[in-house]
């Protein structure tokens, strides 16, 4: 097999890589002055299983457009099979048709993937698990959880109640509960705009309790810092985060900063945007992609991946 990596996080690649045995594939990119970009695979690749990793973060549309012209490229350079590996796929939030006339671009991604020559996507914490029946091609989905929970399990008191920052986040946040053994509380959001959130209602007891809030992007940080504040009202003792893909810029690390939110655990799918400070605790799931290649590769079963050890 060849890994290879796009310029979204090469630090991740060469984790995965690493783990797995091996070394990236050689490859060139580059971009005219015009923004155009180039790759050149410097191996050859030909009936080779070629893992293409590219979190599609921030710069999304950047990301993205590079993803395919790699795809692209390994696909004429006679690869075998194509994996796309995305360790956060970007736009899933974009995952419906809830008001006139807009695109549902979770599944327009899923198509130029496709289109490119994508033969399998390896992808990890989708904001939408439905987002997997937008591709008619086999889809491995991971989740950090095995990852979280055990830093959560070792680092966290007891008298835990596990929250979910908004309803969409309610069974999430009920396995995280299952797997620690902990209490489920849910907040009710309301979104004013994309940084204007609105916690308006709590659902659970949390009084006297250690809350550790769960959802699977933070990008403002506004959901997390609105669910905390009603949190502190309703008496949580104290308050952690755990998100599997952290988008967060400065603004967001300040929001967080002057937060009740102690702590913010997040993993290692995309780079970081800033400097995080002392709150963000950034845990690899390198080794679970690894091992979900090496599986892939070997056509053994990823379903134990899923296990809390
Ligand atoms: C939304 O449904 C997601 O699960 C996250 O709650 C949301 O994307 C977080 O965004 P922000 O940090 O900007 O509030």
């Amino acid at each position: 097999m060849k890994i290879l990596a796009g310029r979204a996080h090469t630090g991740l690649a060469e984790r995965i890589a690493k783990a797995a045995g091996t070394e990236l594939c050689g490859a060139e990119i580059s971009q005219f002055p015009d923004g155009e970009i180039f790759v050149k695979i410097t191996e050859n690749i030909r009936g080779r299983d070629v893992y293409i990793v590219q979190p599609t973060s921030f710069p999304p549309n950047e990301n993205l457009m590079e993803l395919l012209i790699m795809i692209d490229a390994a696909k004429r350079a006679s690869a075998k099979r194509i994996t796309a590996v995305l360790p956060y796929y970007g736009y899933a939030r974009q995952d419906r048709k809830d008001q006139p006339r807009v695109p549902i671009t979770a599944k327009l991604v899923a198509n130029l993937l496709v289109a490119a020559g994508t033969n399998r996507l390896l992808t990890m914490d989708l904001h939408a698990q439905q987002i997997q029946g937008f591709f008619d091609i086999p889809v491995d989905h991971l989740y950090a959880a095995p990852v979280i929970v055990k830093y959560l399990r070792e680092k966290t008191p007891d008298n835990l109640v596990v929250v979910a920052p908004d309803t969409g986040g309610l069974k999430v946040a009920a396995a995280y509960a299952d797997m620690l053994g902990a209490g489920v509380a849910v907040v009710g959001k309301e979104r004013k705009s994309a940084e204007d959130v609105e916690a308006t209602h709590l659902v659970g007891d949390v009084k006297g309790c250690n809350a550790v809030l769960v959802d699977d992007i933070t990008s403002t940080a506004g959901t997390l810092v609105a669910a905390a504040n009603l949190l502190v009202e309703a008496g949580a003792a104290s308050i952690r985060a755990a998100v599997s893909h952290s988008l967060l810029n400065e603004k967001g690390v300040a929001k967080l900063n002057a937060s009740p939110i102690e702590e913010l655990v997040v993993t290692d799918s995309v780079p970081s945007r800033c400097d995080t400070g002392n709150k963000v605790k950034v845990l690899s799931v390198a080794e679970l992609l690894a091992d979900a290649v090496c599986r892939i590769q070997n056509d053994r079963s990823v379903t134990s991946l899923f296990n809390i050890t």
